[in-house]
């Protein structure tokens, strides 16, 4: 016991901050009328229980690291970064379907990065706000400097057209932020968990050995109890939320954005109500369009709310992402 180890970067900055984010959009669009003969539903079923008119879904030629790599080339050009200053890339998703390796190391590839640590990381909806919260923890502990963290789903490819409880739902997309040292905090403290007891209520149908053993074989769609995720979500989060606020030393009037994961419309009105939150407050909304793209879903609302003059550069944005696990993460941010 001769050897002393170093604590590492004793110089790393004590803060981290959004410098960029940016997003891509599958290119379909596709209107509730297209779903709802295989699911015996309607347009006004599906607007009045999930707030969705049309969902986004890939184009073949739209993968997760195609439209990650469209993503996160904006938000770097956001940061006003060089792409060689990035040195990790930290991808949420549940819709590669490559065990192994990695898509980040493919993206970081694509990107022409120089050897940046790159990893995924299994979160579902709750994808994105746990790689904000790693980021900001790997600026800190001096480990990274800028770190890209990506949220990506082709949900499209593991959604069964014939389930009337998911059919409607998922979509696809990416988004991604810079994450980087800051003076002031630009990313407040996560408040992050699970509920294992429930994990089962959004989940791959079947493991994929099983599949193979059937006579026909399909793909492992994504299964949910829709209602008790429902409940779950509208009851608990809202208490998240204010968890968030209360570590961060904020009240709901100190904030200018809330961006909830865009699992329901039904579900963000609820916490809007939960929460008190006041009028000046504007709403992320943009699952009516979009659908519920998973871990691409608060990255992809955060940045067309700047795109639309609603976020502007330097307010208080809460974000909450939850979904299956029951996993969940929240902090507040500033806006880049
Ligand atoms: O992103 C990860 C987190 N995910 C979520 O947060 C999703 C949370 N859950 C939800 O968004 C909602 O549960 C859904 C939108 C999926 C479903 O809405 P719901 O109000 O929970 O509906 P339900 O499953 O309780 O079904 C209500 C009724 C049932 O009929 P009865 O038993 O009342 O006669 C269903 O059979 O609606 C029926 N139903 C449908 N009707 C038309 C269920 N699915 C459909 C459908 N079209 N697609």
């Amino acid at each position: 016991m001769t050897g002393k180890l170093s604590a590492g970067d004793e110089a790393a900055p004590r803060h981290a901050t959004l410098l960029g984010i940016g997003s891509y959009r599958a290119s379909r669009v596709i209107p509730n009328a297209e779903i709802v003969d295989a699911i015996d539903s309607s347009d006004e079923w599906i607007q009045q229980r999930s707030g969705i008119k049309t969902r986004r879904w890939a184009a073949p030629d739209e993968t997760v690291q195609s439209m990650a790599v469209g993503a996160s080339r904006k938000a770097i050009e956001h940061a006003g970064i060089d792409i060689a200053q990035i040195d990790a890339i930290v991808v949420a998703t549940v819709s590669h379907m490559f065990q192994t390796p990695a898509v980040a190391t493919a993206i970081a590839h694509e990107l022409g990065t120089d050897r940046p640590a790159a990893f995924d990381i299994s979160a579902a909806c709750a994808g994105f706000c746990h790689g904000v919260a790693l980021a900001s923890d790997m600026i800190r502990g001096g480990s990274a400097k800028h770190v890209l963290v990506i949220g990506v789903e082709r949900l499209s490819d593991l959604t069964d057209v014939g389930d009337r409880g998911t059919a409607f739902i998922f979509a696809d997309g990416a988004g991604a932020a810079v994450v980087g040292p800051s003076d002031e905090p630009g990313i407040g403290p996560v408040v992050w968990g699970s509920d294992g007891e429930q994990f089962d209520l959004i989940r791959q149908k079947e493991d994929w050995r099983d599949v193979l053993e059937q006579e026909r074989p399909t793909m492992p769609h994504l299964v949910m109890q829709g209602n008790a995720v429902f409940r779950w979500a509208a009851f608990e989060m809202a208490k998240v939320a204010q968890q968030t606020l209360d570590k961060t030393g904020l009240k709901v009037d100190d904030l200018d954005v809330f961006v909830p994961h865009q699992a329901n419309m039904r579900i963000i009105d609820a916490m809007a109500r939960s929460m008190k939150l006041p009028e000046h407050v504007r709403i992320a909304r943009d699952i009516a369009d979009q659908g519920n793209s998973s871990a691409a879903s608060i990255p992809l609302a955060l940045d067309r709310m700047i795109a639309e003059g609603e976020a502007k550069s330097g307010d208080l944005a809460l974000l909450i992402a939850f979904g299956a696990g029951l996993a969940y993460a929240a902090q507040v941010v500033r806006v880049p």
